[in-house]
């Protein structure tokens, strides 16, 4: 059993998280509210975001969450995306970049298309990459904090049909892996989570024979709860990084 070694205190604390519109960015958010954090949401899914964010204000009955339009591939979506965290909150100190897509298919007879075989890369990997050098600016602001990132168990193993998402999903776990030295240069700890199937929108776009693979072993889905646990103790943790 993993023992935090001091409590973590949410009070006054500001998290950025992307791909929180719904599911488990949108979980995420609301255990963080509901620790006493504030929260900045973006994603591309603007009506989802926008009433994710209303949905938890009028619950607390104060201003405690907003929402940006923000696509993760881009460094001006992202830097704007934290830029309104410092503005309207007054700076950040969690990040949980979150924001993943997948394919129904696997890509590997598909027509040679620079745009569409790049574009997993793009959100899954470099939206992370990107997120980790905007946000480590932001939290040096404020002295030091948490990145979560979330990869995948296929970050971790690979099964057939998902090649695409294998390799995105994989290089995330290499990105955080290089980061040992990151608390000692700025006090910023990062870590990734690697959920199993989840039963989510996301997971109804996996190509079918992957489902019904995933179906077949009976530990799965993973409950929503097990993840946000997961995410929670990774940012509260202060001696874990690079995990
Ligand atoms: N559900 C699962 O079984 C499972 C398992 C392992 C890992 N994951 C990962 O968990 C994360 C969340 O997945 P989920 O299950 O909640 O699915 P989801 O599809 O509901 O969530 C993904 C979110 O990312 C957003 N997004 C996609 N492209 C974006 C972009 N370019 N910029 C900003 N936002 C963007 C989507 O709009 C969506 O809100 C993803 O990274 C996914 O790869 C999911």
């Amino acid at each position: 059993m993993t023992v935090i070694n001091e409590i973590y205190n949410y009070e006054n604390k500001v998290a950025v998280i992307t791909g929180g519109s719904r599911n488990i960015g949108k979980n995420v958010a609301n255990a963080l509210i509901e620790k006493g954090a504030k929260v900045i949401i973006g994603d591309i899914l603007d009506r989802e975001g926008q009433k994710t964010v209303e949905e938890f204000n009028s619950r607390v009955g104060k201003h405690v969450a907003s929402f940006l339009h923000t696509d993760v591939t881009k460094y001006k979506d992202l830097m704007e995306l934290f830029q309104l965290a410092e503005n309207t909150f007054g700076g950040v100190d969690i990040v949980f970049l979150n924001a993943g897509i997948t394919l129904d298919h696997d890509i590997l007879l598909d027509p040679l298309d620079d745009e569409q075989d790049e574009k997993i890369m793009n959100v899954n990997t470099m939206g992370i990459i990107k997120g980790t050098k905007v946000a480590v600016r932001h939290l040096n602001k404020r002295g030091g904090g948490v990145i979560v990132a979330t990869s995948s168990a296929l970050g971790l193993e690979a099964y057939s049909y998902t090649s695409m998402y294998n390799a995105s999903k994989h290089a995330v776990v290499g990105w955080i892996k290089s980061f040992e030295h990151l608390p000692s240069v700025c006090n910023v700890r990062i870590n990734a989570v690697c959920p199993y199937a989840v039963e989510t929108d996301f997971l109804k776009q996996f190509p079918k024979p992957m489902v019904r693979l995933t179906q077949s072993i009976n530990s799965i889905p993973v409950d929503m709860d097990t993840v946000i646990k997961a995410v929670i103790l990774l940012i509260e943790d202060k001696k874990r990084n690079g995990n």
